[in-house]
């Protein structure tokens, strides 16, 4: 029987920390509606178990907690402007389908979820870096449904006694993350299109920052979150990124020499809904996890373009 469920398994930051339990010898449990995950994200994870599931249905969140012991809830449509499209969907996806989780997470006795929280949480407040002392703040539909899980989380662990925890990731990047939709995150696009000599779009000046995390380091972060004592982490909430940030100009040209595309960007309008800068303190993760940054931006987008590159 699986011990751990991986949610949302068929998308990227799921499917890596699937690959990952496994590879540490763990019996897994993935289960994911296939809205935006990717069928061949799945491929190399045979030994899990698979269960195609939309967790705001009920019956598919019991059978996907049965047995199970440790939950990573990585299940969302991650897009800040899909959300400002069709608040409603993120809504379900993102808030009913983490509380849905919970319900069955109590009843089936699981003891611990992880939760991939957002640092949109943050909203576009000037202060940097963010600290997890900070009032929140969301300004788009996506910062609220996030932050809504975590609100569930952190009162599941107070009125239930479940060990949930709550990861706020920073812009995270990194193999198998879609570059084929509109909403997919930017460095996933860029690399695709300037690999493929095709011209990228910045959305503003270029001049927005962002504290791009490299999976391997989210990965890191969740196993790390699973194993910590309860009396440390159990209803606790913690920035996960790398503690640095770089502009999206500056982004612009390390890819232009690592994948040789030789033109210049596009610029058009802002989008609605970002935020101009992010950047994370790490301090609480270092001190309660024990994390630390294993590979940083530059490292972490060579072996992004060179994944990208392998399936071009
Ligand atoms: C991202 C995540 C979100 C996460 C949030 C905070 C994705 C899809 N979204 O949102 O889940 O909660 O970080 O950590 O990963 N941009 C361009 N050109 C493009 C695409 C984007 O200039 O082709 C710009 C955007 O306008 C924005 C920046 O790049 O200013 C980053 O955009 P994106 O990758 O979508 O991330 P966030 O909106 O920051």
């Amino acid at each position: 029987m699986a011990r751990c469920l991986v949610t949302g398994v068929a998308g990227f930051i799921g499917c890596s920390i699937a690959a990952a339990l496994l590879a540490r010898g763990e019996s897994v449990r993935g289960v994911d509606n296939l809205l935006t995950g990717k069928r061949e994200n799945l491929a190399g994870l045979e030994a899990m178990e698979f269960q195609e599931g939309d967790l705001s249905d009920a019956g598919a969140c019991a059978r996907a907690c049965a047995g199970i012991d440790t939950i990573f809830h990585e299940a969302a449509l991650a897009s800040v402007p899909r959300s400002v499209e069709d608040p409603v969907s993120t809504h379900r996806n993102c808030v009913e389908a983490t509380l849905n989780l919970l319900v069955a997470a109590r009843q089936a006795g699981v003891r611990r979820v992880v939760y991939a929280g957002s640092s949109s949480a943050y909203g576009d407040t000037p202060t940097l870096p963010k600290q997890e002392s900070m009032p929140p703040n969301p300004i788009s539909p996506y910062a609220v449904a996030k932050l809504a899980g975590e609100h569930y989380m952190l009162a599941f662990a107070r009125v239930y006694g479940l060990e949930t925890v709550v990861l706020r990731y920073f812009n995270v990047f990194g193999p198998h993350q879609d570059p084929g939709s509109p909403y997919s995150g930017v460095l996933a696009v860029f690399c695709q299109r300037m690999l493929a000599g095709e011209q990228p779009i910045i959305y503003g000046d270029g001049q927005q920052s962002r504290d791009f995390t490299y999976i391997d380091n989210v990965v890191e972060a969740n196993l790390l979150a699973a194993a910590a004592p309860a009396d440390k982490v159990a209803g606790q909430m913690m920035n996960v990124a790398t503690g640095s940030r770089i502009t999206l100009n500056e982004t612009f040209a390390i890819l232009r020499e690592l994948t040789g595309y030789r033109g210049e960007p596009a610029y058009a309008a802002p989008r609605a809904g970002d935020i101009r800068d992010s950047l994370a303190d790490i301090r609480r993760a270092e001190e309660l996890l024990g994390y630390r940054t294993r590979i940083d931006f530059r490292e972490g987008l060579r072996r992004t373009v060179d994944w990208y590159r392998g399936r071009a």
